[in-house]
């Protein structure tokens, strides 16, 4: 999502976004959760245009182009105190479309664009009663190695996994 479409999704411009992206935004969205997440990623994207590829991407149906959710990383890697190299996985689908494997597809699909830009090492942090999300990170390998207190969401589990380089890297 670029700037242009942040701005005009924030703004209350439905139509524009709609059109900017190519899909159907689901009824009611941005919703007041997601409206603060969006204001950070456009300020992330206004301070660093470079950022955008790592920030919020839209989820959309094949064929319906319906939005059902967004995923991204939460900045480029070694943002936010990581190490250098890490970033920090993200993903929110919407109630209508949960339990269906996209925030899991959305997410090894993530991994790879990460991977094939030379990145190995995934980090996520998910509340301790988040069952869906701890069944995520678990099926795909993070393990837990802290916690952390978070500001907005409280505590949080601190998950990472290390890819092992393929034959070519
Ligand atoms: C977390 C979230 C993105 C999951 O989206 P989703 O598309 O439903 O996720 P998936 O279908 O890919 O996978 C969910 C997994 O959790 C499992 N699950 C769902 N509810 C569960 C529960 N109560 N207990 C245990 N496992 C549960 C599902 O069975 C599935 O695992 P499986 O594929 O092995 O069966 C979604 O619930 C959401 O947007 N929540 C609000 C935002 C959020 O919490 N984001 C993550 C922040 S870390």
């Amino acid at each position: 999502m670029s700037p242009a479409v942040l701005e005009a999704l924030l703004e209350g411009r439905r139509r524009e976004a709609e059109e900017q992206l190519g899909l159907s935004l689901p009824d009611g969205w941005p919703d007041q959760r997601d409206e603060p997440f969006l204001r950070l990623r456009l300020e992330q994207m206004q301070r660093d245009p470079g950022t955008q590829p790592w920030l919020v991407r839209a989820l959309v149906l094949r064929g319906e182009r319906q939005m059902v959710g967004h995923a991204g990383f939460h900045g480029p890697p070694g943002a936010h105190g990581l190490r250098p190299g890490a970033v920090e996985v993200g993903y929110t689908v919407h109630a209508p479309f949960r339990g269906r494997g996209y925030a899991t597809e959305a997410t090894v699909a993530l991994m790879e664009w990460a991977e094939a830009r030379g990145i190995r090492h995934f980090v996520a942090s998910v509340g301790p009663s988040n069952e869906p999300s701890l069944a995520i990170v678990g099926k795909l390998g993070f393990v837990q190695t802290g916690d952390q207190w978070d500001e907005e969401d409280g505590l949080e589990l601190v998950f990472e996994l290390i890819r092992s380089a393929g034959p070519g890297g």
